[in-house]
């Protein structure tokens, strides 16, 4: 065994004999070189900065209250739902982004939002539009559907086996509903959402199918948006939720059975 003591001077010793006093200005110097050029590079970054003021950190919250970023991104940051929304303002002009609020498109649901409220949302976008260029990321590219969804995972294959065996219509229409509808962008199956949507599952055990379709029809404010849904398709949508509770063991013991490592390899990286 090594003297502590001893190794502690040899390593002084090696510092002394390999390494001059000339040797060691200049290593400092160069450390301190780094530092200075660093520095330089950081705060000369050329991309303009941009404080948001009044308005636009009014719409800020805005923004931010109504969820819009669990399916937009700003600068790629974001859910992948809907397309990146850092240069919208160059695409669009403020009718059309009050348009689109007003009636949703696709999988975009309906806001009902005050006029206050959309002309923050606008100067915000605008601002935001002013700092840079955000890449869009490709969801398509990197082998997940088209909505950024995995479409096969373990979770998903479980659920469609189950319903399938079943034969329950209705709760399948309604899991196909809930699959191309605005509901992936925030709820994920089995699991409480990184924004704080609640595990249907649970909630297909928790609430009656009165309840369930009452939350539909009107939305949960102020994160969730009402769903837009025709009441037969709420009926469905709500069936499947409902079966969802029904089967939460069943499938949860699917999903643990399922060693899919295809689908760990295809999923992108954000998605870890
Ligand atoms: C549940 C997901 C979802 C939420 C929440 C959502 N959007 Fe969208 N949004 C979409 C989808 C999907 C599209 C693309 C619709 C299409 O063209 O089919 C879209 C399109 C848009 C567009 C048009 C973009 C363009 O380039 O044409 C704007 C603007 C927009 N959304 C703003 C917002 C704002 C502001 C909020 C928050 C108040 C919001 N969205 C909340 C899903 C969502
Ligand atoms: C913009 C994000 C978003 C979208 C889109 C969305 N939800 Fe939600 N949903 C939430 C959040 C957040 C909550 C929890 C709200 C709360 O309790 O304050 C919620 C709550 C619910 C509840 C009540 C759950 C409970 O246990 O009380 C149901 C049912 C539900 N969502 C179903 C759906 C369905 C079906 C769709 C598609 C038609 C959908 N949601 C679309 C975010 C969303």
């Amino acid at each position: 065994m090594d003297d502590p003591e001893e190794t502690s001077k040899s390593a002084e010793s090696f510092w002394a004999q390999t390494i001059s006093p000339t040797g060691k200005a200049w290593m400092l110097g160069i450390l301190a070189l780094c530092f200075v050029s660093q520095t330089y590079l950081v705060y000369s970054d050329p991309t303009p900065t941009r404080v948001l003021v009044g308005e636009e950190l009014a719409g800020r919250r805005v923004w931010l209250a109504n969820n819009c970023q669990a399916c937009h991104q700003l600068y790629g940051f974001g859910g992948f739902l809907g397309p990146d929304l850092t240069n919208a303002a160059s695409r669009l002009q403020k009718p059309q982004l009050a348009d689109r609020l007003a009636l949703g498109k696709g999988q975009m649901p309906k806001f009902d939002l005050p006029e206050d409220d959309v002309t923050a949302l606008w100067e915000f976008l605008s601002a935001m539009n002013e700092t840079g260029i955000g890449q869009a990321r490709n969801p398509v590219r990197a082998g997940v559907s088209a909505n950024g969804i995995p479409s096969n995972s373990p979770s998903t294959l479980a659920v469609q086996k189950i319903l399938k065996a079943s034969g329950d219509q209705g709760a399948i229409s309604g899991f196909e509903i809930y699959r191309s509808y605005t509901c992936v962008g925030c709820h994920v199956l089995f699991g409480e959402s990184a924004i704080g949507a609640p595990d249907l599952s649970l909630s297909g055990l928790r609430l009656s199918a009165q309840e369930i379709q009452s939350k539909l029809e009107m939305g949960v404010p102020p994160l969730m948006p009402p769903s837009g849904l025709s009441a037969e398709k709420r009926a469905q949508v709500q069936a499947f939720i409902t079966f969802l509770g029904e089967h939460r063991e069943e499938a949860l013991a699917l999903v643990e059975e399922s060693t899919d490592d295809a689908f760990w390899d295809n999923l992108p990286w954000w998605e870890f």
